[in-house]
């Protein structure tokens, strides 16, 4: 397969968290042609979508003491030109949300490359990451969306500890607990809201959240990995980018049925490789731009037979 990642600068990637690099060294160790490219390199002309695209090769990491090592040139490019993303078996689209303007931008390019797109733009433009969980009415806990101070505070009033998320945010930026004796309750929705213009999301706070926040990698709906993240000391956030600490862990029953009502609506939107978030058996966010996970999930593997997560993804590509 000839293959297209759009993703952020190479340089600053990280081989040994960033799953993009794990797909993308899978993809090479596999035999296929990988090229790279940012959202700006994007074009459309004749009706086509084409990219200024690199050819690279991204070299394996190696797993040394239960700690992934890369060598220090961890890839290699050559000069970048002009190719019709037509010519690309698949194209990913993985730079690091939140959705900006240049992102969605991007996507209605993408609508343009006569190819499959890893998500689908369109699946992507309809998958707000907070909101698109709140269809899974059986699987969420109770949750509001507004930007209405009285409202958020008549929610925070009657459920005591409750957590407020930014619509667009990631890596649990922004996330507030808030309970209805904070003396900031007033100023923290302001803030959070801009002031009544801003809707943000508003849940119960689930104390499982302590145990940690689960994430489940789905490919085309079937959950294939998955790694539980514990808030550090002082923190209620488990996101890795909030330090929070990442261990082993199984898929339960209940979650087995959650990826199972999730699976034919991530179909029908095109959202091929997702991350879904669980807190004590809830679904609690549905990502769709850039999931990570895949290297800590291989990491902590404990099967002798494991492939890593990246090959069965491209195999699956691979299938068509
Ligand atoms: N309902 C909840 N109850 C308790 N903790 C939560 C809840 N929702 C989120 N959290 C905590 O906040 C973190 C970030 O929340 P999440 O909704 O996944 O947003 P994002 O990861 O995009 O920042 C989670 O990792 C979890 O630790
Ligand atoms: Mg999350």
């Amino acid at each position: 397969m000839k293959l297209a990642f759009i993703i952020d600068a190479i340089a600053q990637l990280d081989p040994t968290h960033d799953t993009s690099v794990a797909i993308m060294e899978s993809a090479c160790s596999l035999g296929h042609e990988v090229w790279i490219g940012q959202m700006h390199h994007l074009s459309v002309i004749g009706g086509q979508a084409w990219g200024r695209l690199q050819p690279v090769q991204v070299h394996k990491v190696e797993l040394v003491n239960g700690k992934w090592q890369a060598q220090s040139a961890w890839y290699a490019t050559q000069p970048a030109r002009m190719i019709s993303l037509a010519e690309m078996d698949a194209v990913w689209i993985r730079p690091d949300p939140p959705v900006t303007t240049e992102y969605l931008y991007a996507t209605y390019i993408l609508d343009y490359a006569h190819t499959r797109v890893v998500n689908s733009p369109q699946g992507i433009r309809n998958a707000n990451e907070k909101m698109y969980a709140l269809q899974f009415t059986q699987a969420i806990p109770e949750t509001i969306v507004s930007a209405d101070k009285q409202v958020l505070k008549d929610f925070v009033a009657e459920k005591g500890n409750v957590v407020l998320k930014p619509l667009g945010g990631k890596g649990g930026e922004g996330i507030l607990f808030l309970q209805p004796s904070d003396r900031n309750l007033n100023s923290l929705i302001e803030i959070s809201t801009n002031f009544g213009k801003t809707p943000v999301m508003a849940q119960i706070y689930l104390p499982e959240a302590q145990a940690g926040d689960k994430r489940i990698i789905l490919l085309n709906g079937e959950a294939i990995g998955a790694i539980n993240r514990i808030p550090g000391k002082g923190e209620f956030r488990g996101n890795m980018a909030a330090g929070g600490s990442v261990a082993a862990i199984e898929i339960t029953q209940r979650e087995q049925e959650i990826c199972a009502q999730l699976a034919p609506v991530l179909q029908k939107d095109g959202l091929i490789f997702v991350g879904i978030d669980v807190i004590g058996g809830f679904l609690t966010e549905v990502n769709v731009t850039s999931p990570t996970g895949i290297r800590e999930a291989d990491r902590l593997a404990t099967d002798p037979n494991h492939r890593r997560l990246g090959d069965r993804v491209i195999n699956w590509l691979a299938q068509g």
